[in-house]
């Protein structure tokens, strides 16, 4: 199958392309985890570390909507440019499920480049923590933070690359840790916490990173993205440190580009205001302090 023309979308997001696209690899990274390689140069070119793209099965209705998912990494063709994109996935209902049974050769709807991507690397010290499938949004950032690619289009500037960067990644169990080989082929320091001690730290990824930060907090970013009772918990640890952090939400979404408002969440305006905004568009990532966080009871 070949790539179908691009379509703009509509309204908020013009740069963004809807496409059906080929299907170039599928494999099984761990329990319930798969990576999807889908062909789409437009988009892979484009897409900067957190954005995401939304998927859905082409010319099916149920599910009608497609379903939010970020930019695992780009994959560059024998001239060095992006060919496409890879997207990691946990099975948890009806279109992830579907997704699960797709073979290479079938094809895929995507739009994206979607939402606003992280920040790019500042100086100091990185240290991302992931929790579960929350992992999927670090491989690009780490990349580009140790200065192994660009992204975007124009290639983004990393003004000041980090001295050093730390992925504390935790899960249930060591059944659920994907991507490792990856991460770890970076070469970054990547620390790791099972519920079940099964690998790693026997404990929360939230004890990692404290430990992390009790070595030094001193000119350290903080990138978040998981459950969100754990990102609540890295939010209050950075606060109290006054280490900036931000976070990757992971809400659900319909459209992914604007129209729908379904995926609003709550943020405080400089005038101790609060207003809605669009986790699509004007996220998925915010700095923590922006956001209406639950505090412990
Ligand atoms: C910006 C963004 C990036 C994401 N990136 C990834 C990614 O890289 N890999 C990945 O596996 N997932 C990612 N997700 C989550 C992913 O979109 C959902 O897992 C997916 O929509 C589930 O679709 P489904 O049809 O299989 O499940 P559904 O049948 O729609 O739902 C199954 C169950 O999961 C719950 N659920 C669905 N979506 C969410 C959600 N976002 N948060 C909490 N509970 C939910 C439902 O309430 C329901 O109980 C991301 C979400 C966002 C917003
Ligand atoms: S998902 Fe439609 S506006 Fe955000």
């Amino acid at each position: 199958m070949t790539v179908a023309p691009a379509l703009t979308l509509p309204g908020c997001v013009p740069s963004a392309k809807q496409q059906i696209v080929p299907i170039v690899q599928h494999e099984q990274l761990a329990q319930g985890t798969f990576r999807v390689r889908l062909e789409c140069p437009e988009i892979a070119s484009q897409a900067v570390p957190g954005q995401f793209v939304m998927i859905r099965e082409p010319h099916r209705s149920d599910p009608m909507l497609g379903r939010p998912f970020a930019l695992y990494d780009t994959y560059l063709d024998a001239n060095g440019q992006p060919a496409g994109i890879d997207v990691v996935y946990l099975v948890v209902g009806k279109m992830t499920g579907l997704m699960s049974r797709w073979q290479v050769g079938d094809s895929a709807e995507i739009w994206g480049p979607l939402g606003n991507g992280f920040p790019a690397p500042p100086a100091g010290r990185l240290v991302l923590v992931a929790g579960g499938i929350g992992q999927t949004p670090f491989l690009a950032i780490a990349r580009e933070a140790l200065g192994q690619r660009k992204y975007g289009l124009p290639n983004r500037p990393v003004l000041n690359q980090p001295e050093n960067v730390t992925l504390c990644y935790g899960v249930r169990s060591r059944e659920y840790l994907a991507g490792l080989d990856d991460f770890s082929a970076l070469g970054l320091n990547v620390r790791i916490a099972t519920d079940n001690g099964s690998q790693g730290h026997h404990g929360y990824v939230t004890d990692l990173l404290r430990e992390e930060l009790n070595r030094s907090s001193h000119d350290t970013t903080v990138y978040c993205c998981g459950p969100e009772p754990m990102m609540h918990a890295v939010a209050r640890m950075c606060e109290e440190r006054n280490v900036c952090c931000f976070l990757s939400l992971e809400t659900p979404m319909a459209c992914g580009f604007g129209v729908c408002f379904s995926c609003v969440t709550k943020v405080r305006l400089p005038d101790a205001t609060w207003d809605y905004r669009r986790v699509c568009v004007e996220g998925p990532i915010f700095r923590a302090t922006d956001l209406f966080l639950e505090r412990p009871a």
